[in-house]
């Protein structure tokens, strides 16, 4: 089995004079659930098309599970694969079962066994006689993806699948997509949330304007800015001379003043009676020994993660580069 269930080289896409996709590599592997995160129109939907054969690329290559876009066995390697790319015409008059019985059949041979395991899958057992006009937007959706799961595939790929939800029928897709990832399958997902990403996948590539300005891990990626620490110098201290009115706001600009001095120049931000810091994890002891050693007690240091959220805007407006500390 290919280490990548997704790769694709250089695939680029023109419409006239829009660039809906420039040079993006992507590497989804096999196993794992990828977030394919970006805002609106930045080429999500047409990055999913191309690698289905939906559309074809300005130029580029594309390997699904492993075969060559243009191969002979890539109708075969397709016939694994289940997508959700547009909302399907679902007969409203027909129950669950029924639309998956005649919408899945226009793919391949499906047998009513089949179609039990797919409304297995989305826990629509119970309601699937129930008439699909009955559905709450939950259940209409979590049918939409039985419709990609019939027939076991090895890669699931869904376009915008919490598009339009409200929040509990959002929590109801994403345990669904948990679980699929629980049972072993590789599912591509794209989105314009990101916080959903962060929740739900265990990679992500981050797509602005046709091009992928990041790919990986979530954990790595976020892990790669450091994280901040909060040093709070409550405790006022007999002896040092910023303290002895108790302006805690004092004591937490001297602390910043000596933490700026360390040889790494960490950024620093004070805040009322704290300061923010940008260091990485393994700094916090360092930090505690400096400001004891002039008299200053850290009261509190939480080491603060930053959010895909933070890490998206930053790479969005180009201002990863320049660290610091903002809140
Ligand atoms: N058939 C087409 N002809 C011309 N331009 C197109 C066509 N399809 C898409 N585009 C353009 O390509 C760019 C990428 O569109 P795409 O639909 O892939 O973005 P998206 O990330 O899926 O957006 P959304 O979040 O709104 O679904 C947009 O500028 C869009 O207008
Ligand atoms: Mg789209």
């Amino acid at each position: 089995m290919s280490e990548w269930a997704i790769r694709t080289d250089g695939l680029t896409k023109h419409y006239g004079r829009v660039r809906a996709l420039e040079e993006i590599h992507l590497r989804v592997p096999a196993g794992r659930i990828y977030g394919f995160v970006g805002p609106n129109g930045s080429g999500k939907t047409t990055a999913i098309a191309s690698v289905l054969g939906l559309i074809r690329p300005t130029r580029g290559s594309i390997e699904v599970l492993g075969v060559c876009q243009g191969s002979r066995d890539f109708p075969a390697a397709l016939a694994q694969v289940g997508a959700l790319v547009q909302a399907p015409a679902f007969y409203p008059y027909l129950s669950g079962r029924d639309n998956l019985r005649v919408l899945g059949s226009t793919r391949s041979m499906v047998s009513d066994r089949d179609i039990d395991e797919a409304l297995s899958m989305v826990g629509l057992t119970e309601r699937a006689n129930d008439r699909y006009q009955f559905y709450s937007l939950g259940m209409r959706q979590r049918l939409a993806i039985a419709l990609a799961l019939i027939g076991h595939p090895r890669l699931v790929i869904l376009d915008e699948p919490t598009n339009g939800l409200d929040p509990f029928g959002i929590q109801e897709v994403r345990q669904l997509i948990r679980g699929l990832g629980a049972q072993g399958l590789t599912v591509f997902l794209s989105s314009h949330l990101l916080y959903e990403v962060e929740q739900v996948c265990d990679e992500v590539g981050v797509i602005v304007q046709g091009r992928l300005v990041a790919q990986g891990p979530v954990e790595e990626l976020l892990r790669t800015r450091g994280i901040r620490i909060r040093v709070s110098p409550g405790e006022r201290h007999n002896g040092h001379p910023e303290g002895v009115d108790g302006h805690n706001g004092a004591l937490a600009r001297a602390a910043a003043r000596l933490i700026e001095q360390l040889p790494w120049r960490p950024r620093v931000q004070v805040q009322g009676e704290s300061v923010w810091v940008d260091a990485p994890p393994d700094k916090g002891a360092e930090l505690t020994r400096v400001l004891a050693s002039q008299g200053l007690w850290i009261s509190e240091l939480v080491p603060v993660r930053s959010t895909l959220e933070q890490y998206f805007m930053e790479l969005a407006t180009g201002r990863q580069a320049e660290g610091g500390v903002r809140s």
